[in-house]
């Protein structure tokens, strides 16, 4: 594979996907801030995540819980008493801070496989690990003191079964049925890194699936297929996922049984979606600490019980970075390099640009009136400036699928050409079937 994880941060800087975020003040560690293509291209990752989990089905509804929640929430959770790393320092020269675990795996079969594990930096000896909670502690309110303390979510997950009793309220609906619920949580990763994979600040797109107790085995086996196949629908190569069973020494304290889906990045093979079987773990947890019940009563039989839980929670951030790798290609047309992103098209930020040949004879007036036409429909890009060579070559960086342009011809017979980005193809096409045509190549 051509592609390295230095190359894709350079792309995302230059044409604008991600920036270091805060980079006048030297920037801050692992936090990044997307720039407009990016910002379209997660906004896409989303959509495609809404339309599959929910559009196209019938047994789920939405939510968009608030970040900050009642701290007896994570009492009840058990994040407050579990959600841990366990952290070392380095005694050494450097005094880094690692996550144990990690140290532990990287060293495994090394000279140091035995015991003791040193600072991978200076080789220095290392503190006794210290449980560190994850959580992002503040405080609600003019007083900083212990009673006004709340949390930042580190998961969405707790927002939906909080709800669980308000939503099964309006929404008539009987297990098997799902929450999905996409938004930011934030954990103070202790080893943050590899670009936008582990950050301090992240989106989650989750779904709590709630299902009777017989059946949730059945149902964690069918959301794995399931998000595995949606991966592959939008482009990414089968030999790059795989499913992974945790050990019984890496499951959550909630979980007794998690798969990840990973990808295979290019730092190696790592998490890009876990998909957990919650049991009754939360709904019965929080059923105990706020005295409510929260079970399923079935009118019609009188059965009652509270649903087990199917997780498949995934990463936006990190599954934008694993759609770029997937699609970042360089080759070589006709004696040059060319860096194209081979984004599936519904994933891709701009979907269309329209390009006049050159900028005289009436050209750029007609290409900028396609634009104005089509740009409601999707989104199009209009650009004059300097080569049409380089103007294909911005979009091909930007994974822009398809390009239309308007030369000397377009002026006599309306039709233009349409580029397509991985095959280079063109055929001519009549300006006004455009807009059918490119909604066709969309909805395939
Ligand atoms: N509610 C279950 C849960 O949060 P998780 O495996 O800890 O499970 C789910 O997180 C997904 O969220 C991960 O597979 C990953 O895609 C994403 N994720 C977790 N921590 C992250 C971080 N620090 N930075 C970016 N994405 C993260």
């Amino acid at each position: 594979r051509a592609v390295t994880m230095d190359k894709v941060v350079a792309l995302c800087k230059r044409r604008g996907f991600v920036f270091q975020s805060s980079e006048i003040y030297g920037g801050l560690a692992s936090t990044y801030d997307y720039a407009h293509y990016g910002v379209l291209l997660k906004q896409n990752v989303k959509q495609e995540w809404w339309r599959a989990v929910l559009q196209e089905r019938d047994d789920m509804v939405a939510l968009d819980a608030a970040i900050l929640m009642h701290p007896r929430v994570w009492e009840a959770s058990g994040h407050l008493e579990g959600f841990t790393d366990p952290l070392v320092q380095c005694l050494g020269k450097c005094k880094k801070r690692w996550r144990e675990d990690e140290l532990r795996a990287q060293q495994l079969g090394s000279e140091h496989a035995e015991g003791e594990i040193v600072c991978p930096e200076c080789g220095g000896k290392l503190t006794e690990p210290r449980q560190f909670n994850l959580m992002f502690k503040t405080h609600m309110g003019p007083v900083e003191e212990e009673a006004a303390v709340v949390y930042l979510r580190p998961e969405t997950a707790q927002g939906i079964f909080v709800n669980f009793r308000n939503v099964l309220q309006f929404a008539r609906r009987k297990p098997p049925f799902g929450i999905a619920q996409v938004g930011k949580a934030f954990r103070n990763e202790i080893t943050p890194g590899n670009f936008i994979f582990r950050t301090r600040e992240f989106e989650q797109m989750e779904i709590e699936f709630f299902v009777p107790p017989a059946e949730a085995e059945q149902w964690h086996r069918y959301w794995m297929d399931e998000r595995l196949a949606w991966y592959q629908r939008l482009g990414i190569r089968p030999q790059h996922l795989r499913l992974r069973a945790h050990g019984p020494d890496e499951l959550s304290h909630y979980s007794s049984a998690t798969s990840d889906i990973e990808y295979l990045f290019p730092m190696g093979w790592a998490e890009l979606e876990g998909i957990a079987n919650r049991g009754d773990y939360d709904l019965r947890r929080h059923a105990e600490f706020s005295g409510e019940k929260l079970e399923y009563v079935d009118t019609a039989t009188g059965e009652r019980y509270i649903p087990h839980v199917i997780e498949p929670s995934a990463g936006a951030d990190r599954a934008l970075l694993a759609f770029l790798v997937d699609a970042y290609d360089e080759e070589e047309v006709e004696g040059r390099k060319r860096t194209v992103l081979r984004l599936h098209p519904r994933l891709a930020p701009i979907k269309l640009a329209v390009l006049p040949l050159v900028s005289r004879e009436g050209m750029p007036e007609r290409a900028r009136r396609i634009y104005e036409e089509l740009r409601s429909a999707f989104f199009c890009e209009y650009d004059e400036g300097g080569s049409i060579g380089r103007r294909y070559r911005r979009q091909d960086e930007i994974g822009t699928p398809w390009c239309a342009t308007v030369d000397g011809q377009t002026l006599e017979d309306d039709t233009v050409t349409l580029r397509d980005r991985d095959s280079l193809e063109q055929v001519r096409i009549p300006a006004s079937r455009l807009r059918a045509e490119i909604e066709r190549r969309l909805a395939e």
